[in-house]
């Protein structure tokens, strides 16, 4: 079966979050089920960077006002298709936001060219290639039904993965007649969205299948609190929406090989984790106090729940325990996170930016991770967690419920624990959790316990992959 993926960040490409390594790691994980998956996504300048030998295999005279070529490639075993459309990738900056964090005001036209784009492969732009199905991501993917629905490739099965509802792709009506759409595409069936044109809207109206990447998000999307206006929409096309939990990539992601880190070990040697505290603790120039050693990989934004965490420093350090953070995001989190850390030296340290290497690190030296989301739909880092023997102490919601199992009486009883959970997103809860953790860390043979179960997890895609393969079968049977 020929699949084109179509996704706007692909790990380790380029990536602003869960989305790349879930579009990185598909097509490998699927491979073994007989699906050939090629995966389109836009020529930033980093992109085209790393690309080794590309051949031009289609293009466009005129893409939305420039010529505009597809090159076809092959990355570190992705078989890529990369839109090479200067005029509306070639920027500084990253993917969606210029350098100063702005959103480009062409992101309307540099999304609907993906998306177009894709809707073109699928009709046979390219002499040498043509998929029997399209698996598009998120909103910057979500106008390609809609141009298919409206052009040759009609009938082709579609399936939308929503990877967080919040990022919606609306924008003013204005920008209609910009997109190369028939009339009739602006209703409520297709793009219209209370007057403006929403990218996402017209996915989740005209995919012939809707995932998202938790079970449990997929019913919390069905709700007011979680459906972001959404929830009505989906509840009329429930019997076309599922949702299919996230695996990671154990290579890029497996504490026995990893280059990142200071010393490589496995369940067995779990030990050789001291060598990594150690060099997590100069990096974030830590004292050398007992103690466990909590950390933080995230975006800072309020769907992470940094806010309610920044509350629990205090507590956290009162009771010997240290913070690292890593992450970017809103600057009045991030300043948050820098006085605590000038507020106790040695205990709270604060990486901020994007660092891949070192996001290894943490997961290997750190003793717990938290993620304190208020929504999630699914979450890696609690995975990646898992595998690294880094406890990780999540919200109940979304994929964190789905993917960590609370330490709990019984489940300690039964060795199934693998985490915390706590429920509301509230510090009260969170402080909650985190008195918990300190007791089982208190106790060694729990924590190594609740480590070497985690280990034992299947984070891997193998149960996830034939979901997808299942779902693509099923809908090229109804074709
Ligand atoms: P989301 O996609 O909502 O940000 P996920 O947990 O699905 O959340 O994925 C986040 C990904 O981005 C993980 O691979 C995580 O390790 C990575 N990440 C987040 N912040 C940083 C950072 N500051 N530096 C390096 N990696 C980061
Ligand atoms: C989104 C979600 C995250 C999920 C990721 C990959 O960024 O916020 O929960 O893990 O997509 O699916």
């Amino acid at each position: 079966m020929e699949v084109l993926s179509v996704a706007s960040e692909v790990f380790p490409l380029i990536k602003t979050g869960g989305l790349a390594d879930v579009a990185g790691a598909l097509p490998a994980a699927l491979k073994p089920h007989g699906v050939r998956m090629r995966t389109l996504m836009p020529g930033y300048p980093v992109v085209m960077q790393k690309l080794r030998k590309p051949q031009k295999v289609g293009g466009f005279n005129n893409l939305f006002g420039h010529p505009a070529s597809i090159l076809g490639v092959d990355h570190q075993g992705l078989d890529l298709l990369v839109l090479d459309a200067p005029e509306l990738f070639d920027r500084d900056g990253g993917p969606y936001v210029d350098k100063r964090g702005l959103d480009y005001p062409d992101n309307f036209r540099r999304f609907a060219a993906l998306s177009l784009a894709a809707a073109e492969i699928a009709a046979g732009l390219l002499p040498s290639w043509k998929p029997d199905l399209v698996h598009v991501h998120d909103w910057q993917a979500a106008l390609t039904p809609v141009y298919m629905r409206f052009g040759p490739a009609h009938g082709m099965p579609v399936v939308l993965t929503i990877h967080n509802i919040a990022f919606q792709g609306q924008f003013g009506p204005e920008v209609f007649p910009q997109l190369a759409l028939p009339p009739e595409a602006f209703s409520v069936n297709f793009v219209e969205y209370f007057g403006d044109v929403g990218f996402l809207k017209g996915g989740l109206q005209t995919a012939n299948a809707i995932t998202t990447v938790s079970p449990s998000y997929a019913q919390e999307i069905l709700t007011a609190e979680f459906g972001m206006g959404f929830d009505g929409l989906l509840t009329a096309r429930l019997s076309h929406l599922s949702g299919i939990v996230n695996g990671i990539d154990t290579d890029v992601w497996n504490p026995q090989t990893d280059p990142h880190i200071a010393a490589n070990y496995g369940p067995t040697t779990l030990k050789k984790r001291e060598i990594n505290r150690k060099a997590l603790s100069e990096h974030f120039g830590f004292d050398n106090a007992p103690g466990p050693i909590f950390c933080v990989v995230s975006r800072l934004t309020w769907q992470k729940g940094m806010d309610v965490l920044a509350e629990v420093i205090d507590d956290i350090v009162d009771n010997g325990g240290k913070l690292a953070v890593l992450g970017s995001g809103d600057a009045s989190l991030e300043s948050a996170f820098l006085t605590a850390a000038a507020r106790h030296p040695g205990r709270v340290g604060m990486v901020t930016g994007y660092n891949e290497p070192l996001s290894h690190l943490m997961q290997a030296g750190a003793d717990a991770i938290l993620i304190p989301s208020r929504f999630e739909p699914c979450g890696l880092t609690q995975l990646y967690g898992l595998r690294y023997g880094c406890v990780p102490i999540v919200a109940h919601t979304g994929g964190l419920a789905d993917t960590i199992i609370d330490a709990n009486e019984a489940a300690l009883a039964a060795r199934v624990a693998t985490g915390f959970q706590f429920s509301p997103v509230s510090a009260a809860s969170l402080r909650q959790a985190l008195r918990r953790a300190f007791a089982a860390y208190r106790q060694p043979k729990v924590w190594a316990r609740l480590q070497a179960q985690g280990m034992k997890s299947d984070v891997s895609w193998d149960s996830s992959a034939h979901r997808y393969a299942d779902l693509y079968s099923s809908l090229l049977a109804k074709g």
